[in-house]
């Protein structure tokens, strides 16, 4: 069931005994499906309005000047549009883009081939670019400064370097883990734009555009729905709809409508507020196992059966957000909101201190 979202991720990430069984025909139709709804321009990027504003300023004032973009840095949980954006920028700037990612660039021979055959004021975008190896990385830093590299020629005594330089580029790298990047590399870009969760209005929005792209009908209130319950997330509310039009093709009249969107919903098992399975489980390991914490992240990933970065990148920011979890010094609590949502009572702060217990409102 949890082929809901981060789902090339936890392919990857997941133990075995969880590992949803995919039919690949459906899978490369569901990526299909994807790729049709990806917005191409700015003006169909819906949301982010820090982001979409600043870089029609940056865009504009690039081409006035006749220059590449400088580099950018994209930075958030899975989902909000992170690739969508890196496509849009070489379509705003009418450039060509390359697209790879940070652990296939495992040679320096990888990334200076890419950087060599780039033409003037084209994008690359390094997806995963937290993942970069160390020397890939150095080759970046000379890459993005000054347009050059240093390739080392022959080896042993013949050994020499040669400098390439490159045409004016533009680098944009996407990062679910910001706080992974080294401190040299975050530096050399110019522009650094940070995600936020999208507003159930704007998901709203971006439900009824694609429903309208898939071709499917769809009420204001079955929109509402799918939007509120997404978890903030463009690509959760794109595979929900998905999932909505299957019902409502099989169970109903093929009209999406807020008691069908509520049918689909539920079978999920995404509730009101768009929590599934594996984040009701995390607040419920929180809660029964660890008194509700502080619980380190190791420890919490080992219980629940997820893969820490995983619940560090995709869970928590979410239930973080939502303000049912807490991150401190100390680890990982639950706090007052969960209990309730959970339908369980909210422990007594005081009796929980005299009994040296988890502090439930720490940090
Ligand atoms: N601002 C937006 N407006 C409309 N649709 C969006 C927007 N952002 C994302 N989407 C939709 O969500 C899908 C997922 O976006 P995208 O693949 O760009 O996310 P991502 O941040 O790169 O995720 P990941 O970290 O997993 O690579 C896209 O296919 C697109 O349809
Ligand atoms: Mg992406």
């Amino acid at each position: 069931m949890t082929i809901l979202r981060g789902f090339e991720t936890r392919i990857v990430m997941q133990p075995p005994l969880r590992r949803p069984t995919v039919d690949p025909v459906a899978f490369s139709q569901e990526r299909d499906l994807e790729k049709t709804l990806r917005p191409v321009t700015l003006d169909e990027f819906l949301g982010q309005p820090a982001i979409r504003d600043n870089l029609r300023v940056f865009i504009a004032a690039a081409q006035k000047r006749g220059e590449p973009l400088d580099h950018v840095l994209l930075s958030g949980p899975p989902g909000l549009g992170k690739t969508t954006l890196a496509h849009i920028i070489a379509n705003e700037m009418s450039a060509s883009i390359t697209s790879t990612s940070g652990p296939i660039l495992d040679k320096p021979a990888a990334i200076a081939g890419l950087l060599t055959n780039l033409g003037e004021g084209d994008v690359l975008f390094i997806d995963e670019i937290h993942r970069l190896s160390p020397v890939v990385e150095e080759y970046l830093y000379s890459a993005m400064e000054d347009y050059r590299i240093d390739i080392l020629i022959d080896s042993g005594p013949n050994a020499r370097s040669v400098q390439i330089s490159l045409p004016p580029f533009t680098l944009v790298g996407a990062t679910t883990r910001k706080g992974l990047l080294t401190s040299p590399l975050r530096a050399r870009f110019g522009i650094d734009f940070r995600y936020d969760y999208y507003s159930a209005d704007v998901l709203r929005q971006i439900v009824v555009r694609s429903a309208d792209i898939m071709g499917v009908a769809i009420t204001p209130e079955g929109a509402d729905e799918i939007a509120r319950r997404s978890r903030g997330t463009p690509r959760v509310a794109n595979r929900l709809l998905r999932r909505a039009r299957d019902f409502a093709e099989v169970e109903h009249d093929g009209k999406i409508d807020r008691i069908i969107a509520d049918r689909a919903l539920d079978a999920l098992n995404v509730d009101a507020l768009g929590l599934d399975d594996m984040d009701a489980r995390i607040l419920m390991t929180l809660i029964e196992k660890f008194g509700g914490g502080p619980t380190g992240l190791q420890t919490l990933a080992v219980s629940v059966g997820e893969d820490p970065g995983t619940i560090e990148e995709v869970y928590e920011p979410f239930l973080i957000m939502e303000g049912f979890m807490q991150r401190t010094p100390r680890g990982r609590i639950v706090t007052p909101r969960a209990y309730r949502h959970l339908g369980l009572k909210v422990p007594d702060v005081t009796s929980q201190n005299k009994s040296g217990g988890p502090g439930l409102f720490d940090g």
